[in-house]
C-alpha cells in the first residue's frame, strides 16, 4: 500500500506540471533514494545469512551447551534401553559396557530394514567419498537444494563422489507413494522402517553406518552431513588426499571436548542417567558434518552392541569410537569446520568445508555465488 501511494507520488510532477521546482526535485531525490535502498537492501537480502533460532539451538548452542529449557518436553528416554520397552525396566538394564543381545538394542541396525535401497549404487559408481544425508521424508526441498548444489558433484579432483539421503518412515501411504516416486527419478534415496523423529535420529545414524558397511564398503571415506548444510567439496577433498590424512581409524570435523550430559528433563537434549551413567561425554565430533574413513562404519556398528543406546546420535558414535579405542583427530585446519560463519562474505565460504545455513534456497543462493567464475 505505501509502494504504491510512493509510485503516485512520484508521478505527481507529470500529472501536474505547474508545481513548483523544489517540490519536484525533492520528489525525485527522494524516489532516487528509495531506489538505491531498494538495491541495496534486495542485492543483501538474498545472500544474508538468517540462520533460523530452532537451527541455532539444535546446532550452534548446543555446541556451546548454554542449554536452555527448550519448549517441547523431553520424549520417554524408556524407548532407548529396549525394543521391548514395557516390559523391562530400567535398573535391568546392562551397564555401558556388558554386551547387549542385538536385539534387545533399539539403535542397533540389525533391527531394521531397508525399504527403499540402492543396493548398487556404488559399485556402478565406485565412489572415493559418499556423502551420507540424514533427512526427514518431508523435506523435499532441502533434498532438491541439495541435489543442485553439492550433492550434484559427481567428481571433484578427479575422484568420485556419491551423495544419497536417509529417510525413515513416511507418515502415511500418500507421503511413501510421492518418496517412492522421488526415489524413481533420482536414485538417491535409502529408506529404513523407523519412526522418523528427532528423537530416533541415533538409529538414523545407525542405519547409515550399516548401508556404508553392507552396500558401500568399497569406498575410502564417508561423511555423515546434516541437510542443512553448505560443504565446501573442493576443500573437503584436498583435505581427504592430502598425504597425511589417514586411510584408516579415521574421523574428523568440530571436535566437541568435555561436554557435560545434559540433566535437565526439559531439553530436548536431556538424557537420563540410565542411559548415560557418566556425567560427560567422551569427545566426539558435532554431529552437522563429520568425515570418517570406511573402515569405520563396520566396526562402529558392531561395537555399538556394547554400547548402551542414547538419542545424542553424535555423542553416541564419540562413545562407540571410545569403545574402539578411536580417537576423533583434529582437522589439519580447524577452522575449516564452522558451525556458523555470520554474515555471507564469499571468502568466507571458499575457505570452509562445512558451515551451517538458515534455509534451502540460501543453499541455492550462495553456491550459485560461490561457483561464479572469478
Ligand atoms: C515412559 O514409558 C514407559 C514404558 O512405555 C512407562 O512405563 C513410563 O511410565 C513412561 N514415563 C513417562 C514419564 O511418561
Ligand atoms: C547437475 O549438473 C549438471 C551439469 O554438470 C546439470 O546438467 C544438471 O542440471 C544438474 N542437476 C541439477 C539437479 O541441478
Ligand atoms: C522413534 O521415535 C518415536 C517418537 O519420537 C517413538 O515413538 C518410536 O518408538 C521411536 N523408535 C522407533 C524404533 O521407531
Amino acid at each position: 500500500k505505501h509502494w504504491k501511494g510512493f509510485r503516485d507520488l512520484s508521478l505527481g510532477p507529470d500529472t501536474a506540471p505547474h508545481r513548483c521546482h523544489i517540490k519536484k526535485g525533492f520528489i525525485l531525490l527522494l524516489t532516487f533514494a528509495f531506489l538505491l535502498t531498494a538495491v541495496a537492501y534486495l542485492s543483501e537480502l538474498s545472500l544474508k545469512i538468517a540462520v533460523l533460532p530452532d537451527t541455532l539451538y539444535e546446532k550452534v548452542i548446543r555446541s556451546y551447551y548454554v542449554v536452555i529449557g527448550y519448549p517441547s518436553p523431553s520424549e520417554n528416554q524408556t524407548i532407548f534401553l529396549a525394543p521391548n520397552r514395557v516390559q523391562q525396566s530400567p535398573t535391568q538394564v546392562p551397564t555401558q559396557t556388558t554386551d547387549i543381545s542385538v536385539h534387545h538394542h533399539v539403535a542397533h541396525p540389525s533391527n531394521y530394514h531397508f525399504i527403499l535401497d540402492e543396493p548398487d549404487k556404488c559399485s556402478q559408481w565406485d565412489p572415493f567419498l559418499v556423502l551420507m544425508v540424514p533427512v526427514a521424508p518431508q523435506q523435499v526441498d532441502a533434498r532438491n537444494a541439495i541435489r543442485s548444489t553439492w550433492g550434484n558433484e559427481s567428481s571433484v579432483q578427479g575422484k568420485a563422489v556419491l551423495t544419497l539421503f536417509l529417510v525413515g518412515l513416511t507418515r502415511g501411504p500418500e507421503a511413501q507413494q510421492q518418496l517412492e516416486e522421488e526415489s524413481r527419478q533420482h536414485r538417491d534415496l535409502v529408506q529404513s522402517n523407523f519412526v522418523d523423529s528427532y528423537f530416533n535420529l541415533t538409529i538414523k545414524t545407525m542405519v547409515i553406518m550399516d548401508w556404508l558397511a553392507t552396500r558401500c564398503p568399497q569406498a575410502s571415506y564417508a561423511m555423515k552431513v546434516d541437510s542443512d548444510m553448505y560443504i565446501g567439496l573442493e576443500n573437503l577433498m584436498s583435505l581427504l588426499l592430502a598425504p597425511n590424512t589417514p586411510r584408516q581409524n579415521y574421523i574428523t570435523g568440530y571436535l566437541m571436548w568435555n561436554r557435560p550430559v545434559v540433566r535437565n528433563k526439559n531439553s530436548k537434549w536431556y538424557v537420563s542417567e540410565e542411559l548415560y551413567p557418566e556425567p560427560k561425554y567422551p569427545t566426539y565430533l558435532l554431529g552437522m558434518g563429520y568425515v570418517f574413513s570406511n573402515d569405520l562404519p563396520e566396526k562402529i556398528v558392531e561395537t555399538s552392541k556394547k554400547v548402551n543406546a542414547f538419542n545424542i546420535e553424535d555423542a553416541y558414535v564419540g562413545a562407540c569410537l571410545k569403545q574402539l579405542g578411536v580417537a576423533p583427530s583434529s582437522p589439519p585446519n580447524p577452522s575449516q569446520f564452522r558451525a556458523y560463519l555470520g554474515r555471507y562474505k564469499r571468502e568466507d565460504f571458499l575457505r570452509v568445508i562445512t558451515t551451517i545455513l538458515g534455509s534451502p534456497q540460501q543453499l541455492i543462493d550462495i553456491w550459485k555465488d560461490v561457483k561464479r567464475p572469478t
